[in-house]
């Protein structure tokens, strides 16, 4: 059975209506490979846009939505905050969750994603996982200490089985953003222990779980990483706002077995 394959654009605070239209018109015209799926995650003021123009450019049913967060309750006094239902109601199915720009800027603890993961997954959204080392984590050999700690609460929370559900992105930090991106054969070592990890608790669910690589992914090396065994896809950050390229990716990538 192939796995599924993902490529996901995040957006972060960038891009509006303008890219929005954009990217609907080059989607339209892409092929993509077998059990590829595409995901694009714009700020919150634009996925009402974006729904309306897959609908309108007849995109809906190949390409997805995502968000680049979600509150961990349901409605209230959350000043500033979106909900699942929000989100539901612009036609989003995966959110972005645990990124390390929320985790380092602002201060979102394994414990609140793994909240936000509960959440996202009882109101039907996919959660995409980001965890990630520093690049003084690695140089102190500490990345699967790291990872093991980033991935524990969200498994206590949800239990091994919601990894059905559940994307992971790996992303090591000193490459988001920096074009350092990992080497293919780095890349593979972690994604191999990320699957190895979920594989002690269920062996079934840890074939099935897709996990990206992100940082520094571009229309040049993005072959290369898909090539991996378990790289399943990407989490695309700067290279997802030029239209043109972010297609190129999408394009590269393969479902694996
Ligand atoms: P870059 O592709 O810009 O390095 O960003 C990666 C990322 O953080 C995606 O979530």
């Amino acid at each position: 059975m192939k796995r599924q394959s993902i490529v996901a654009a995040n957006w972060k605070m960038n891009g509006g209506f303008a890219l929005v239209e954009e990217m609907s018109e080059r989607l339209a015209h892409i092929s993509l490979q077998e059990s590829v799926n595409v995901v694009v995650c714009p700020s919150f003021p634009f996925l009402s846009a974006l729904s309306h123009s897959f609908i309108q450019h007849e995109l809906a049913d190949t390409f997805a939505i995502g968000a680049q967060n979600v509150n961990e309750f349901d409605s209230g006094a959350y000043t500033g905050e979106v909900s699942a239902d929000m989100l539901k109601a612009c036609n989003v199915q995966y959110v972005i969750l645990g990124h390390s720009e929320r985790r380092s800027i602002y201060k979102e603890t394994s414990t609140q994603v793994a909240h936000k993961v509960k959440q996202a997954l009882e109101n039907g959204l996919t959660p995409i996982l980001c965890i990630g080392e520093s690049e003084a984590e690695r140089m102190a050999e500490q990345t699967e200490t790291v990872l093991a700690a980033q991935l524990q609460p969200v498994i206590d929370e949800v239990g091994i089985s919601a990894f059905a559900n559940i994307v992971i992105a790996y992303e090591p930090v000193w490459a988001i953003g920096t074009g350092k991106t990992a080497s293919p054969a780095m890349a593979q070592e972690t994604h191999q222990f990320i699957r190895t990890f979920l594989a002690e608790l269920d062996a079934n669910i840890a074939q099935k779980t897709p996990v990206l690589y992100g940082g520094s992914v571009n229309a040049k090396n993005c072959e290369e990483l898909f090539a991996q065994a378990d790289i399943d896809g990407g989490l695309i950050g700067g290279a997802s706002l030029k239209a043109d390229e972010f297609t190129v990716i999408c394009s590269a990538a393969k479902g694996t077995n």
